[in-house]
């Protein structure tokens, strides 16, 4: 069968693929296959009824990269306006400085963060930095949140591991709609050991070869307006989006590369894998590297969660095909499309530096997540605090559920370490490994962590990062104090 027609130029740009949707190539090594047309292992998955992507003819067009900027001295202005999400069709999404996804912030370990944020929405926001560790006037606390017009500058100090972290509105029961409307970036923090040091010790694919992939799910009316309802069970969208693009592709060299995903979902689970069968090279996850690398044909990723991803691409010919999919959805998320262009120098990295490894906890919290709306049988109270932790102690937190699961749990103001899973799934999956701040918890799980803050004392939550759950109050203030 044929995958790729002959490209017709539409625009300059768009490409006609025929029978993508449904159709995989199967257990052939990536590149193996040679030209996709002339792949002789196929079947048939079965199509969810509203897949975007059907067989037939899906039009695909390039992936688009968000711009980079240093988040210094820069204006960040949350606001309704027009994009082009669906081709030919003007979308009015809500987006940080008329980008949907933001800008790529991009910072290095030990610069200074200076942002305004100004709120150009017609309702209450404040940016929340994920993953990254302020002090708690930089966090983006709900109780932060400005009004319409109003504004809230940042200033703080970037003082941990690189990472792949993320921003995007915080303000209490609305962040579910503002982060769907398209209110999300990504915050990439370098160091020493990773890319952008002199020299790239590790030798990790950079410039080109370093993609920010923020995937979400979004559902349009035929007019091309987003379509949304803020319920508690969660919203799923019916079709995938890539940094902002619906049916993408990425051109692709003869080379490694280095993905750096996010789960951008209000409330899916991405379980990604690559077709023809591949692997992925894990090197790190929420928190920054890994401290080796893992070979897996498939990774699950929460909402909030994100994972630092290699795929080699260098026995991938010219035109032959590559699909990024997701297995729950049975959806094609973003199609690689080989140049043919051989890369030199270009490979897996050896050693990856050590992790710190948390221990002996002095404490033991237990947190239950509770119908849809309840963390530890409360739903949130912005004014209260909940309880307080001292700076610097290891402690043991142990989070359960208690039905409608998943809940992707989230730590404000510190990175913890899984330590195990018991109930369900009843294992700590290697892209759990490392230093994370969102762990999924299904039904009748119990997933224990280590935890320890560090940097500042002052207010911070822990919540389910399913925005509806998290928009009806399954959240909870605490306070990290001076020790005793
Ligand atoms: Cu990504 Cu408290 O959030
Ligand atoms: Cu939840």
């Amino acid at each position: 069968m044929s995958l790729i027609h002959p490209q017709v130029d539409r625009r300059g740009f768009v490409r006609e693929i025929a029978a993508v949707g449904g159709a995989v190539l199967a257990g052939t090594a990536l590149g193996s296959c040679g030209r996709a047309d002339d792949a002789h292992h196929s079947h048939t998955l079965p199509v969810e009824p509203d897949l975007a992507v059907r067989g037939g003819t899906v039009a695909r067009v390039p992936l688009n990269i968000p711009q980079t900027i240093a988040p210094s001295g820069v204006t960040l202005r949350a606001a309704p306006s027009p994009v082009e999400i669906l081709t030919g069709k003007t979308t009015t999404a809500w987006t940080y400085n008329g980008l949907l996804p933001g800008p790529t912030l991009s910072a290095r370990r030990g610069d200074r963060v200076t942002i305004s944020y100004v709120n150009g929405l017609a309702e209450e926001s404040i940016t929340h930095w994920h993953g990254m560790l302020p002090d708690h006037a930089n966090d983006g606390h709900p109780r932060q949140a400005v009004g319409p017009g109003g504004s809230y500058s940042y200033d703080f100090t970037i003082d941990q591991r690189a990472a792949l972290n993320w921003y995007h509105p915080h303000p209490h029961m609305l962040t579910g709609g503002q982060v769907y409307r398209g209110l999300a970036g990504g915050f990439i923090v370098r160091d020493s050991f990773d890319t952008g040091a002199v020299g790239n010790p590790l030798g990790l694919p950079a410039g080109a070869y370093e993609v920010p992939l923020i995937i979400r799910d979004a559902s349009f009316d035929s007019g091309g307006s987003l379509q949304f309802s803020n319920k508690s069970s969660g919203f799923f969208g019916n079709m995938p989006l890539v940094n902002g693009t619906a049916n993408p592709f990425l051109d692709v060299d003869r080379a490694v590369y280095r993905f750096r995903v996010l789960n951008g979902c209000n409330a899916r689970i991405w379980r990604l894998a690559l077709s023809p069968a591949a692997p992925f090279i894990l090197i790190g996850t929420d928190g920054g590297l890994l401290d080796r690398t893992y070979s897996l044909s498939e990774i699950s990723l929460g909402p909030g969660e994100r994972v630092d991803i290699l795929v080699d691409f260098r026995s991938l010919g010219a035109g032959a095909t590559a699909m990024l999919r997701c297995l729950n959805a049975g959806w094609d998320l973003l199609q690689f499309v080989g140049t043919g262009l051989a890369v030199l120098g270009t490979g897996l990295p050896g050693t990856l530096p050590p992790i710190d490894r948390l221990s002996a906890p002095v404490l033991t919290r237990r947190f239950t997540f509770d119908g849809m709306t309840r963390l530890n049988g409360k739903v949130y109270d912005m004014g209260a605090v909940e309880f307080q932790v001292p700076l610097g102690q290891v402690e043991r937190w142990i989070f359960v559920t208690n039905g409608n699961g998943p809940h992707p749990v989230h730590v404000h103001g510190a990175s913890f370490q899984v330590q195990q899973r018991t109930g369900g799934r009843a294992r700590v999956f290697d892209w759990e490994r490392g230093w994370k701040d969102t762990v999924v918890v299904n039904d009748k799980e119990t997933v224990e962590v280590l935890v320890q803050f560090v940097a500042h004392t002052g207010l911070y939550v822990i919540h389910c990062h399913q925005l509806g759950h998290e928009d009806g109050g399954m959240m909870a203030n605490f306070e990290v104090v001076a020790p005793t």
